[in-house]
């Protein structure tokens, strides 16, 4: 039996690699992890280079991505869980990793989730204190996350900070970011953490300003923050207070003509009895006059598709079909989507496919030659108009909360320049951009690609079928189809 250290999944990769081309079993090798530690009885050595032979062989892009991220699992046993799921993909059973009932895989699949769920965790809830050294500032923090994630979540937190000298603690692993690289170094207990009252009352203040009463989800908060979050939290003794006030604030809003309107209260109510659902937010989101929107339309035009589906797609906003019939892309634009889909082997019946903006907004032109019976009066055609950032604000929380109920959605693909612009910010252009995959706020899997109208409104054949190919090449990406690479 060889015990091999492993550092990290690099490290697991390489050396995982040429056992295989050796064809080392998995019940030859211990993998352990190195903490830095010395063996007790000096037994760990790299991997018999007699029996090492340079080769290579092919492996689902899939697994190495769930390979990655498990890598990130507190479990000691991870690297020889992945070396056994790759031994028996290349000896026993290439397509192994479609067998969901597999032991092995359903473990995988198990961690994997975890680790992006803690991911999400980390990223949600470290809150920054300012220490001032030599009259520079630096922002310091302390989290625990349940996974060995540090290094996962430190390059998210580099460019969301990029302008801070910032440093996050934890009990595994410290990270530093001193505006040009990261840095890493020991992990510290929770007593070694400073606690700055300066800073908290900083940032009681600024939560206390931001707090949106329509946005409160106690329920939410409470699956989505653990207890022991809680203490870090500055601002946690003063959601109490702020939700014995949330009514009072909501009224104010109202009557302020901003924010959600009477949405709002359904919220709370809704927040207080059970957490939402699809369709429960599809209810309230029906009534919904956050912008005025509302007014000239027929309806709210909710998302749609199973709460599990693995792939969202975001598009703008209702056309004219789909504002009269209450369902997203099943218009002009809709047919060139399916046919899209349908190329890209994806089954539309398993994606969930929503918009920024859930109100068509439109201006109503004469249109002599008309005969549509889709519009209110015949005769009159609505024509199309692009929401403004505002309407967009009013509307994001809604996608947000549908986001929040499709806890299995790996990928996040935006239609088009304004769901791009809605998730990742302002100045992406999608020639650039289009295609690849960006981590955002949502999805550590976002990917932008044409919005179907694009192609529809492409007067040359050449740039439409170019267009409507890539559109098709981007939802293949999407699909995660089991390509095969080089490991
Ligand atoms: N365009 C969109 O962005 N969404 C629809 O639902 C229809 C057309």
């Amino acid at each position: 039996m060889q015990t091999i250290t492993i550092t990290d999944f690099d490290n697991w990769r390489k050396i995982a690699r040429s056992l295989i081309a050796s064809n080392t079993s998995p019940t030859e090798v211990q993998w352990v992890d190195d903490d830095g530690q010395q063996s007790l009885f000096g037994n760990e050595r790299e991997p018999d280079k007699t029996r090492t032979k340079a080769t290579t062989f092919r492996v689902p892009r899939e697994f190495i991505s769930l390979a990655q991220t498990v890598g990130y699992h507190r479990d000691a046993n991870r690297w020889n869980l992945l070396y056994r799921i790759l031994w028996r993909i290349k000896n026993e059973q290439p397509h192994l990793l479609e067998i969901e009932t597999d032991e092995d895989v359903y473990r995988l699949t198990k961690m994997e989730k975890q680790v992006r769920r803690d991911a999400h965790k980390m990223k949600a809830f470290v809150r920054f204190r300012k220490v001032v050294r030599d009259q520079e500032e630096f922002f310091v923090a302390w989290h625990q996350p349940d996974h060995r994630i540090v290094r996962r979540v430190a390059p998210f937190f580099s460019r969301r900070f990029a302008g801070m000298n910032w440093t996050i603690l934890t009990p595994d692993e410290s990270v530093t970011w001193d505006q040009q690289s990261l840095q890493y170094g020991k992990g510290v207990t929770r007593s070694e953490a400073p606690d700055f009252d300066e800073l908290e009352d900083l940032w009681r203040t600024y939560y206390a300003n931001i707090f949106n009463p329509a946005r409160v989800k106690v329920k939410m908060m409470k699956s989505e923050m653990p207890v022991r979050y809680w203490k870090n939290l500055p601002e946690a003794d003063i959601i109490g207070d702020l939700l014995a006030d949330a009514p009072r604030r909501v009224e104010q809003m109202i009557a302020q003509h901003e924010g959600f309107a009477e949405t709002a209260i359904d919220f709370i109510k809704q927040d207080a009895a059970q957490p939402a659902t699809l369709a429960s937010l599809n209810k309230m989101a029906s009534i919904c006059s956050a912008c005025d929107l509302h007014r000239d339309a027929t309806q709210t035009v909710f998302g749609e598709g199973p709460v599990n589906a693995r792939i969202v797609l975001l598009g703008e906003q209702p056309g004219d079909q789909e504002d009269v019939s209450g369902k997203p892309f099943i218009g002009p634009a809709g047919k060139i989507l399916d046919g899209a889909l349908q190329a890209a082997g994806l089954d539309r019946s398993q994606l969930y496919v929503t918009n920024v903006v859930k109100h068509f907004k439109h201006t109503t032109s004469v249109n002599e030659t008309s005969t549509s019976n889709t519009s209110e009066s015949k005769g009159k055609k609505r024509l199309h108009q692009k929401p403004n950032a505002r309407e967009v604000r009013c509307c994001r929380p809604w996608f947000d909360a549908e986001w929040s109920c499709l806890e299995d959605a790996e990928v996040l693909v935006c239609l088009g320049a304004t769901a791009a612009t809605a998730i990742l910010g302002p100045g992406l252009k999608l020639t650039d951009t289009r295609g690849l995959f960006i981590e955002s706020d949502h999805c550590q899997k976002t990917l932008l690609t044409w919005h179907p109208s694009a192609i529809l409104r492409s007067h040359d054949n050449s740039i439409r079928e170019r267009k409507m190919q890539e559109l098709i090449d981007d939802l293949k990406l999407a699909a995660k189809e089991k390509i095969h690479v080089e490991t």
